[in-house]
């Protein structure tokens, strides 16, 4: 009814909107005020954290590319070896697990039957298995050594968005307790991101508040054949959600490369007019990242396509080569996947519209699969 979904015309604008607070539900309570993290659901020991030495990420869809950016974060603040790993790859490629091997099943749900699979056989193998879930008391979590709850809320639609931010936020929750637990190399930047993190639900909000003219550039896109997304780094993972959101929402072809791999082939996709939403990280920190996502949009603009950027705010050097440019706030380039991925959630949600689709009950498409 119109009242569950609290004035708004599909669950997936109402769960959207809820992003801000879906992530301070996540970090509430896991932060004391000496910014230590309180990870009292975990019921690993320090010392198991501290004989952690690697760490294998499984997940399906949405959940297994907020795996992916969690793996650019882990291994950066924690200097752990991290495997991301599609759930339904993981068991059947044998890989090497022992007791010292923490598995992170990230999973809304908590039933997705690959997951689960993935994670059974993790344990057999002695591994530590922790669970990122948003459904309390599910069976990934129940068969887990330690779980991590999103606290995200019911997510109702067939498309995930808040489970996805708030998995994000519970993966950056654990890097930074790992790396806490054990001894931090960049202490300052751990501290620093913990603090950043605080701001996040505000910033999400300011995105949120800006969406109009990605509404509009959505209806001029309804018509298109093919959606290409790019990025770098983390925005490589925030390039193949989006076009995962458009694949499932609007049953257009729409697919995310690593902006790097466009000259090895995917260039040739590019026609007169072909829509490319570029994901542009920070031209502070990483600075060559931003510079090298800058030529790549060149490079796809100079074969004729149209491009929607996706850039910090204050981001005048990306300005040239963007037909549509959308700010975002001004992030630590781990965490921008925040912000980041708003613009694509309601880019897909509003062209699906646009074209008349059921947006909450995408066609073939089920919220949780529990057959593998
Ligand atoms: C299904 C849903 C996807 C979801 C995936 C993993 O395919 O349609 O939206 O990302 O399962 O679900 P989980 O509950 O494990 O996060």
């Amino acid at each position: 009814s119109a009242a569950e979904k609290g004035g708004y015309d599909y669950f997936m604008l109402k769960e959207i909107a809820e992003q801000p607070h879906a992530v301070a539900e996540t970090l509430l309570g896991r932060l004391n005020e000496h910014g230590d993290l309180l990870l009292d659901e975990v019921r690993l020991s320090d010392q198991d954290l501290r004989d952690v030495d690697k760490v294998f990420i499984v997940a399906c869809g949405t959940a297994y590319h907020s795996g992916m950016v969690a793996k650019y974060a882990i291994e950066h603040w924690t200097r752990i070896p991290c495997e991301v790993e599609l759930a339904s790859e993981f068991r059947y490629r044998d890989p090497v697990l022992d007791r010292s091997t923490l598995v992170v099943a990230i999973s809304q749900s908590g039933e997705t039957m690959d997951t689960l699979m993935a994670l059974r056989h993790a344990k057999e193998q002695k591994a530590r298995v922790l669970a990122i879930c948003n459904t309390n008391g599910s069976t990934i979590p129940r068969e887990s050594d330690a779980v991590l709850y999103t606290h995200a809320g019911p997510e109702i639609a067939v498309a995930s968005t808040k489970a996805f931010l708030t998995q994000l936020v519970a993966c950056y929750l654990v890097g930074l307790h790992l790396a806490q637990v054990r001894g931090v190399k960049y202490a300052d930047e751990v501290a620093a991101v913990v603090a950043q993190l605080q701001e996040m639900p505000k910033k999400v909000e300011q995105v949120l508040s800006t969406m109009e003219p990605i509404r509009e550039l959505a209806r001029e896109l309804a018509e298109a054949k093919s959606v290409l997304f790019i990025g770098r780094h983390v925005s490589y993972p925030v390039a193949l959600e989006g076009a995962l959101k458009l694949k499932e929402l609007a049953y257009m072809h729409a697919e995310g490369f690593a902006a790097g791999e466009l000259k090895h082939g995917p260039i040739a996709l590019i026609d007169k007019g072909t829509p490319v939403v570029c994901v542009v990280p920070s031209p502070r920190g990483r600075g060559v990242l931003h510079d090298k996502v800058v030529s790549n949009i060149q490079e796809v603009r100079a074969r004729g396509a149209r491009t929607i950027v996706i850039a910090e705010e204050g981001d005048t050097a990306v300005a040239p080569y963007a037909d549509h440019l959308f700010y975002v706030p001004v992030t630590p380039t781990l965490l921008a996947p925040l912000v980041t991925t708003v613009p694509l959630q309601v880019l897909a949600c509003e062209i699906a519209a646009a074209r008349g689709h059921d947006v909450d009950q995408p066609r073939n498409l089920a919220k949780s699969v529990t057959v593998e």
